[in-house]
């Protein structure tokens, strides 16, 4: 309680600093090689929210991978910013959506030269990296910002085996989740930035949106995490390459499960990937990965990161003991004897290409109502749908609602995952664009 305090002269502003937290924003600037770091205390959310309101005013173009998570899309509702989706790569075998490709950002660009930015993930949640390099060094002969979703990325400016981070490739802003892989408290992040981008403006857009009464707890763990990283990030990488190194060796022993690592590198849409992610597909088990995620926490008291239709995501840090490693893997092989089943009739497939039909601001703030989700075939949507985590949509606000994506909703909701973005907390009803008086739709 006795550091929970609030703005007074002596402990700076966070909302204009000059003193102390401008000292901090300094450090962590040198700690990640960037120009400058603000201190975020509203997640990782609003750093990639301020990103796209920086580079982008109402009506302008944005070109971005449709893979991205909610906070990006939820920015183009606020600032009326355009959506130019690239539709990721994605891997048939896993299911999940991959990165960008080279290629299909450059037809974005070259059909789009108006676009203000590119936006990129760095890595996706299960450690997939597009070739940021190329892909920075292509918009910026276009003129165009290079904004990279960094929330699971953090580690990469800390150890030369991971991944390249955007601050190094020369991106202009960041959003870097220190409370994901960095070790600060939730909902504290960075925000980073480079080259041209202005700082003060940059402030004063976060400054649209963030709370006047940042918290010292969040800020002071901000500060220490990146002392910590900064100090000992190599050590404490090293430990989380081995432990994922192993564990991945191990679960792939067992059969059935397939733990994916840099194997999938193919120099583009899968350019490089973060090996302390770790990643089981297990559908050939006959399970979904949200139902060993729920057997791994209920029956073993293993708390993962996430399972999805198809995959389980662990997040390895320098907190797990060599022994919980172990459990993980035992639990694993357990699950696999005792629950396994014929996969025939199950769904293998994350991620499915929008049809888009409206921008994400127009559809949501548009004349709009409630149907049941049975009756909403074919219509556009008006709202989010998603499981959480990951986060990334379904569908977002100005798609149009498919069969195959009510097929991919009813199926999610049967084998357990958490769905969010819908007014209607039973996810029963969905939100969408009205057509015309009385068009007919059931209500
Ligand atoms: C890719 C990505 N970007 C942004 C965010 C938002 O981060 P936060 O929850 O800190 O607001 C998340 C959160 O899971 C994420 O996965």
């Amino acid at each position: 309680m006795g550091i929970d305090v609030n703005s007074m002269k002596p402990l700076d502003n966070l909302c204009h600093p000059v003193s102390v937290i401008k000292e901090a924003e300094v450090l962590a600037a040198d700690a990640f090689g960037s120009k400058h770091a603000f201190f975020m205390v509203n997640g990782t959310t609003s750093a990639v929210q301020a990103m796209v309101m920086s580079a982008c005013k109402k009506g302008e173009k944005i070109i971005m991978p449709r893979n991205v998570h909610r906070s990006a899309i939820n920015a183009l509702i606020i600032s009326g910013a355009i959506p130019v989706y690239v539709n990721p790569g994605v891997n048939k075998e896993l299911g999940i959506p991959l990165g960008m490709s080279y290629e299909s950002v450059k037809q974005a660009i070259l059909e789009n030269p108006d676009a203000k930015a590119v936006l990129v993930n760095n890595p996706t949640y299960y450690g997939i990296c597009s070739p940021l390099k190329k892909i920075t060094e292509l918009a910026h002969a276009h003129h165009m910002l290079v904004l990279v979703d960094e929330a699971h990325g953090t580690h990469f400016y800390f150890h030369e085996e991971l991944p390249q981070s955007a601050m190094s490739v020369g991106a202009d802003m960041a959003a870097v989740s220190m409370h994901k892989t960095g070790g600060s408290l939730t909902q504290s992040s960075f925000l980073l930035i480079n080259n041209q981008v202005k700082e003060g403006y940059v402030r004063q857009i976060i400054n649209l949106t963030q709370t006047t009464s940042g918290s010292y707890l969040l800020m002071s763990s901000l500060d220490i995490s990146r002392k910590n990283l900064a100090l000992n990030g190599k050590e404490i990488f090293d430990r989380v390459i081995e432990l994922t190194r192993y564990a991945r060796e191990e679960i792939n022993k067992l059969g059935g499960y397939y733990a994916f690592g840099k194997e999938l590198v193919n120099g583009d849409t899968v350019f490089d990937f973060d090996v302390t992610k770790l990643s089981v597909h297990t559908r050939a088990i006959g399970l979904a990965g949200i139902e060993v995620y729920d057997i791994l926490r209920d029956d073993y008291t293993i708390q993962i990161e996430f399972g999805d239709i198809g995959n389980i995501l662990a997040i390895v840090s320098v907190g797990d003991k060599d022994f919980a490693i172990e459990r993980l893997i035992s639990s694993l092989s357990e699950i696999k004897r005792l629950y396994s089943k014929d996969k025939a009739g199950m769904l293998d497939h994350e991620y499915i290409n929008p049809l888009v039909a409206m921008t994400p601001q127009e559809a949501f703030y548009t004349s709009k109502h409630s149907v049941p989700l049975e009756n909403s075939r074919g219509k556009i949507c008006s709202e989010f749908v998603m499981c959480y985590p990951p986060g990334i949509p379904i569908l977002a606000p100005g798609e149009y609602i498919t069969q195959e994506i009510l097929d991919y909703i009813n199926y999610a909701k049967e084998k357990g995952c958490f769905l969010t973005g819908t007014e209607d907390r039973e996810v029963a009803r969905i939100n969408i664009v009205t057509e015309y008086e009385g068009s007919g739709e059931e209500e």
